[in-house]
C-alpha cells in the first residue's frame, strides 16, 4: 500500500471526471497522491502546457490517472506517454447492460501500438504547397507489442488475435509491422487473423462479436477504437491504458468536451473505469474488478448522465458508484 498516484486533472470536462474517479479510488485503497498540471490552462499561465516537474513525477510514479488536455492535447500525451516508456495503449470498447448502444455485443479490446507510425512526428513543409509525413515502423517495437499481445490474449483465456493493417497499400511499413508480429504470435503458438483496417471498420460495425482483441498500429487503433466507442454508446464510456515495462498511464479515451464542460454532467465512468485499470496495474486485481462492477451496476441501474439519457451530474454517478463498493 501507500503507491503514489499522480493526478492530472487538465483541462475541460477532465476537472470533473478525474476528482470523482480519484475519490472511488481513495474508497478502496490507501495511495499518495500527487496533484499534478498539464494543459491549455497551465500554459496560458506560465507557457508550458507540460512543466517538467509535471513530467518528472510521472516518469517516477507508480501511476498516473490523466483526465485530458484541450488544443496542447499532443504537447501533453506523446511527451507524458514517453515518460512512462507506453509502447501499448490498452482501449477495452465494451456495450454494457442498461446503456442504449447500436451493438449491444461489442466486447472488442484494443491494442494500439503507442509510440510510432504516424504520430512519431516527422511532418515537414516542403514548400507553399506541399507537406509530407514520414511513417516510422520498427522490427524491435512490433515485436514488443506482439509479445504484450500474446500474454494479454492468454490471460484472457483467448486463443489469439486479430491483426488489423493496410499492408496490401503501405508494403514496406505495415509489411514490416505484420511480419513482426506474426512471426512472434508464431513462435508463441497464438493464433493470428489479419485483417485489412478499412474492411475491419466495416465488419466491426456489421458484426462486433466476431472480434475480441485487435492488435493496430498508432493511427488505426486511435481510429478504430473512436469508432467502437460509436458502438457501445458513446466516448464517455471508454477507458484505457498506456501500458510501459513498469509504470502507466491511465485516461478516458474522450478529449475535454467543450460542449458541456463546466457543467458538472461529463460522465465519469471512462475515467472511473480507467482507474480500475490502474488498480489493476498496480496488481490490485480484487479492488479493480469491484470498482468495474460497481460501474457496470450503476450503468445498469442508473443514476445516468445526460449522455447516457439520464438527468444525473458526475458527481451523483460517482457517489452511486462509491456506495455499490
Ligand atoms: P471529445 O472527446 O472532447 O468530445 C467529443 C464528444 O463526446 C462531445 O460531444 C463530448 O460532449 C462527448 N463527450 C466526451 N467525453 C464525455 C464524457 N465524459 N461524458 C459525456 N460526453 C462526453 O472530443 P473533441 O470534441 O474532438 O475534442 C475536444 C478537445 O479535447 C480538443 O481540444 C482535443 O484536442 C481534446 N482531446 C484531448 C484528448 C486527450 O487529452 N487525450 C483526446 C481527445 C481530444
Ligand atoms: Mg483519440
Amino acid at each position: 500500500a501507500g503507491e503514489e498516484i499522480v493526478v492530472i486533472p487538465g483541462d475541460g470536462v477532465g476537472n470533473e471526471v478525474v476528482p470523482a474517479a480519484r475519490s472511488v479510488l481513495e474508497a478502496v485503497g490507501e495511495f499518495e497522491f500527487v496533484e499534478a498540471e498539464a494543459g491549455d490552462a497551465v500554459k496560458e499561465r506560465t507557457g508550458e502546457a507540460l512543466p517538467p516537474e509535471t513530467y518528472d513525477r510521472v516518469a517516477a510514479a507508480d501511476a498516473t490517472l490523466f483526465g485530458a488536455a484541450g488544443e496542447t492535447a499532443a504537447d501533453v500525451i506523446l511527451p507524458l506517454r514517453e515518460a512512462v516508456d507506453s509502447f501499448v495503449n490498452v482501449r477495452p470498447a465494451r456495450a454494457y447492460p442498461g446503456v442504449d448502444a447500436l451493438r449491444p455485443e461489442t466486447d472488442v479490446v484494443f491494442l494500439r501500438e503507442n509510440t510510432e507510425g504516424v504520430y512519431a512526428g516527422h511532418e515537414s513543409r516542403l514548400s507553399g504547397d506541399l507537406s509530407t509525413l514520414t511513417r516510422v515502423v520498427t522490427t524491435s517495437a512490433s515485436e514488443r507489442l506482439a509479445e504484450f499481445a500474446c500474454e494479454f490474449v492468454a490471460d484472457r483465456g483467448a486463443d489469439g488475435f486479430h491483426l488489423a493493417h493496410k499492408a496490401n497499400v503501405m508494403r514496406e511499413t505495415d509489411g514490416r509491422f505484420r511480419d513482426a508480429v506474426v512471426g512472434v504470435a508464431d513462435e508463441r503458438g497464438v493464433e493470428t487473423e489479419e485483417v485489412l483496417m478499412d474492411a475491419f471498420a466495416t465488419r466491426v460495425c456489421l458484426d462486433p462479436a466476431a472480434f475480441d482483441v485487435v492488435v493496430c498500429p498508432n493511427l488505426a487503433g486511435d481510429v478504430l477504437s473512436d469508432l467502437a466507442a460509436g458502438l457501445v454508446g458513446g466516448l464517455g464510456l471508454l477507458p484505457s491504458a498506456n501500458v510501459g515495462p513498469e509504470r502507466g498511464l491511465f485516461e478516458p479515451v474522450h478529449g475535454t468536451a467543450p460542449d458541456i464542460a463546466g457543467e458538472g454532467v461529463a460522465n465519469p465512468a471512462a475515467a472511473i473505469l480507467s482507474a480500475a485499470m490502474l488498480l489493476e496495474h498496480l496488481g490490485y486485481d480484487g479492488e479493480g474488478a469491484d470498482v468495474r462492477a460497481a460501474v457496470e451496476a450503476v450503468l445498469s441501474d442508473g443514476p445516468r448522465t445526460p449522455d447516457l439519457g439520464g438527468d444525473a451530474g458526475t458527481d451523483e454517478v460517482a457517489e452511486a458508484v462509491r456506495s455499490r463498493l
